[in-house]
């Protein structure tokens, strides 16, 4: 990975919601910054700092960020948990911010597909040698230069069209988790139609998206949530089912649990295994389980799952270390699949389903530029739903393309 170049390309560093001309990079960028010695939560970890443009390889390209999606990495990576992720890279800062839409600003001398103006969002599957590996790192993660700042760099084969229809945040929202829920129910899983699907977390930024594919694939999901307000947004995204797991306190596993508490799993275990009877109308589980809340949920996903089923995971938010039953999956020969964001394949053929608008960002609050490290911190208290996004360069949020962004910027002038 290469320090960002310090080649003097224009010597000013341009005000947050100006731009330079097309194609013109200038020398310093406004950017939210994470260093180890700051990490912690995200109000701590982030901080706003002025950074040298990057240089690009031949495959590269700058993009000019106006919007950018707001997930878990930049969490995980302010931590340092539960890796330091800067060891990964090399350098001694990190720009993180893995979703982004934006318009390209400068392309690699090998870089086929696209053009500087192209309006496109970025998925962030960023292969270790361009062109020849299927080697994956997550961009704004695993790599120092994401989409928390005013350019971001990458692979020209992480560049895909930006659905016209939305507006800058909206196509920013949607990439990493949405591609990751397809990623795991369709190609990991291999949903097929008329199968259930138990989606934990269905207001979350996964599960809304695992709600809305497996109705798109003609299967049933039964989302699982906290809430009254996320409830009604499972249901208006086509959930079958929809069960409120405080309705089950005990069903949490904790590694320290008592033989009581034990006891008082399996039972909420089996209630929960009830309602989903309920719901289906007939004694049958859910083929598939939906999983990325980890610790927590896992022995009950491994149990609540059908003879044959299949229980996918990408995450774990509620811990790592996973345990269960193990004779749960044996005897009822249920597999567990282990899914990792998509390449570029993948992304592209469900960025084609929200072209055509059968599969819809569900973007719930967006924030200000200078609202990103707060934004993280409300993502990790769990306070969020569905999707959410912040403003990069866009001047307000609304604008669909570059020219009514330009207009926009004008006016202000
Ligand atoms: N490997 C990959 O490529 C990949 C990609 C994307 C995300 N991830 C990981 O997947 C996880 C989820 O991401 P996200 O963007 O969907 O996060 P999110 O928007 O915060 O949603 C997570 C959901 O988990 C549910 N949840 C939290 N604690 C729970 C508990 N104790 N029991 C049951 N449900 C609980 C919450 O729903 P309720 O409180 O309403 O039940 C929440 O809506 C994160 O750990 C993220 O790092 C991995």
């Amino acid at each position: 990975m290469t320090a960002p170049s310090k080649a003097n390309i224009h010597p000013t560093i341009v005000p947050m919601g100006k731009l330079p001309p097309l194609g013109v990079l200038p020398e310093k960028m406004h950017a939210w910054v994470i260093r180890p010695e700051r990490f912690g939560e995200p109000e701590q970890a982030m901080q706003l700092e002025e950074m040298p443009l990057w240089d690009i390889g031949p495959d590269e390209v700058i993009v000019q960020v106006m919007a950018a999606g707001i997930n878990y990495n930049a969490i995980w990576a302010g931590l340092g948990e539960p890796v330091n992720i800067l060891k990964s890279h090399g350098l001694p800062f990190h720009i993180a911010g893995s979703d982004a839409s934006g318009v390209v600003w400068k392309v690699g001398s090998k870089v086929r597909n696209w053009k500087v103006g192209d309006e496109v969002i970025i998925h962030c599957n960023h292969l270790v040698e361009a062109g020849t590996s299927d080697l994956q790192t997550i961009w704004g993660y695993e790599t120092p230069d994401g989409s928390f700042a005013q350019f971001t760099r990458a692979q020209g084969q992480q560049l895909l069209p930006k659905p016209k229809d939305l507006s800058w945040e909206e196509a920013a929202s949607y990439g990493l988790v949405y591609f990751t829920a397809h990623r795991m129910l369709i190609d990991r899983a291999e949903l097929q139609p008329g199968e259930d699907v138990l989606v934990w977390g269905g207001g979350g930024g996964l599960g809304v998206f695992g709600i809305q594919l497996c109705k798109a694939a003609g299967a049933r999901a039964i989302a699982v949530v906290s809430s009254e307000e996320k409830a009604e947004l499972a249901r208006e995204l086509g959930a079958y089912g929809v069960i409120n797991r405080k309705d089950f306190p005990n069903l949490q596993y904790y590694p320290d649990e008592t033989p009581e508490q034990k006891k008082a799993r399996f039972a909420d275990m089996k209630a929960f295994g009830k309602k989903i009877w309920e719901i289906l109308g007939e004694k049958k589980s859910v083929e598939v389980v939906f999983e990325h809340v980890g610790q927590r949920t896992f022995p009950a996903s491994v149990w609540l799952a059908s003879k044959y089923g299949r229980v996918v995971i990408c995450g774990a938010t509620t811990g790592f270390e996973l345990t269960f039953d193990v004779r749960h999956l044996w005897m009822s020969q249920k597999r567990i699949i282990g899914s990792h964001f998509a390449d570029a394949d993948s992304a592209g053929r469900a960025n084609k389903l929200v072209q055509q608008g059968l599969v819809k960002p569900v973007l719930t609050e967006t924030f200000a530029w200078k609202d990103i490290a707060k934004a993280h911190a409300k993502m990790h208290a769990n306070e969020v739903y569905g999707t959410i996004a912040a403003l990069v360069g866009a001047p307000r949020p609304g604008l669909k393309n570059f020219e009514e962004t330009l207009a926009v910027m004008n006016e202000g002038a």
